[in-house]
């Protein structure tokens, strides 16, 4: 039977039908709502409506870019919109006859890339999706980690500099703060504000009025030095949560998804670098392996519908 998998991101909610091999069988994707939970609420259901018309479904998983309860129902908070204990499962299953289960959207996209992409030959990993927040998963001993109440893994959380800059999860120095897309935007304007090597960043800021993330990645792809060294940054901040990670959890491979990730060596260079640097008893142990994501964009959604898969099976079992 098919499973529905639903991503919803920042700017777009994805969704997907998806076979019990992780292939999709029927994708749907809309522009996101600004963040209101009704909209959302009604743009999840009408798609989830549109991809079981017509088929028989086991139950349908919605990924979402928050801290979640361990009945995989509530998003408790959600740091980058507005949604503050909100019981989402239970607003989704009263329109419509499916099982749901709620997922953080890092832990679905990271199952994905272990089931079938980068993770795959793997018993441990860990995954980091850099995006507009810095995501998380953990997989140990082939199985994904979620924590005592449930909202474990959210590794953009974790402290990297001891009352740094503020976070939107109420905290400081949180390695999302150095670490994600909107780190990198707020270093390359940095750069940018200094002149020297930032002198493209500058150039394209005063054309533009202001930078986006993509005007960063095109200098990244145009191998502009100040767009390079904000991402040698960013990568250097995400190598220390590494080798910290390590420490705790010795995951063999680390895996990294989410817009960023698309500058593949570039980022994954000075990730390394910083992990080695920064390797508590290096060289004394076997070192981990880093790689991008495999499944990129649909990671999110083939991993929502493998989870509510299992979760629609454990019930059936008992
Ligand atoms: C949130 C996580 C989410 C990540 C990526 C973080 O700010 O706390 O729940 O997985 O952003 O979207
Ligand atoms: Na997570
Ligand atoms: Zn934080």
């Amino acid at each position: 039977m098919h499973a529905i998998g639903i991503d919803i991101g920042g700017t777009k909610i994805a969704g997907a039908l998806v076979d019990e091999d992780g292939a999709i069988v029927r994708a749907e994707r809309v522009p996101s709502p600004a963040g209101d939970p009704r909209e959302i609420e009604d743009a999840v259901v009408a798609m989830i409506e549109s991809l079981s018309s017509g088929e028989s479904v086991i139950g349908a998983g919605v990924a979402a870019a928050g801290f979640i309860d361990a009945a995989q129902s509530t998003v408790y908070y959600a740091p980058n919109i507005n949604w503050r204990n909100e019981p989402f499962r239970d607003k989704l299953e009263a329109r419509l006859d499916l099982p749901v289960v709620i997922e953080n959207d890092a832990n679905a996209a990271g199952w994905a890339e272990f089931r079938y992409g980068a993770g795959r030959l793997y018993s441990d990993m860990v995954t980091l999706t850099i995006g507009t927040g810095v995501g998380g998963a953990i997989v140990a001993n082939d199985r994904l980690f979620r924590g005592g109440f449930g909202a474990g893994a959210e590794i953009g959380h974790l402290r990297l500099v001891p009352d740094g800059l503020p976070c939107g999860c109420g905290s400081h120095g949180c390695i999302e703060q150095y670490g994600s897309g909107r780190a990198l935007l707020r270093i390359a304007n940095e750069f940018a504000d200094a002149g020297g090597v930032g002198l493209g960043l500058a150039a394209v800021r005063e054309r533009n009025g202001a930078l986006t993330g993509s005007d960063v990645g095109q200098l990244i792809i145009d191998g502009d030095g100040g767009a390079l060294a904000a991402l040698r940054q960013l990568g250097a901040a995400l190598g220390q949560a590494c080798a910290s990670l390590g420490a705790v959890l010795d995951p063999q491979v680390f895996v990294f998804g989410g817009g960023v990730a698309a500058a593949g060596e570039l980022l994954l260079d000075p990730i390394r670098t910083s992990y080695l640097d920064h390797l508590p008893a290096r060289g004394y142990h076997p070192e981990a392996e880093f790689k991008t994501a495999e499944l990129v964009n649909d990671a999110g959604v083939v991993g929502a519908a493998d989870l509510a898969r299992l979760h629609a099976l454990s019930l059936a079992v008992g």
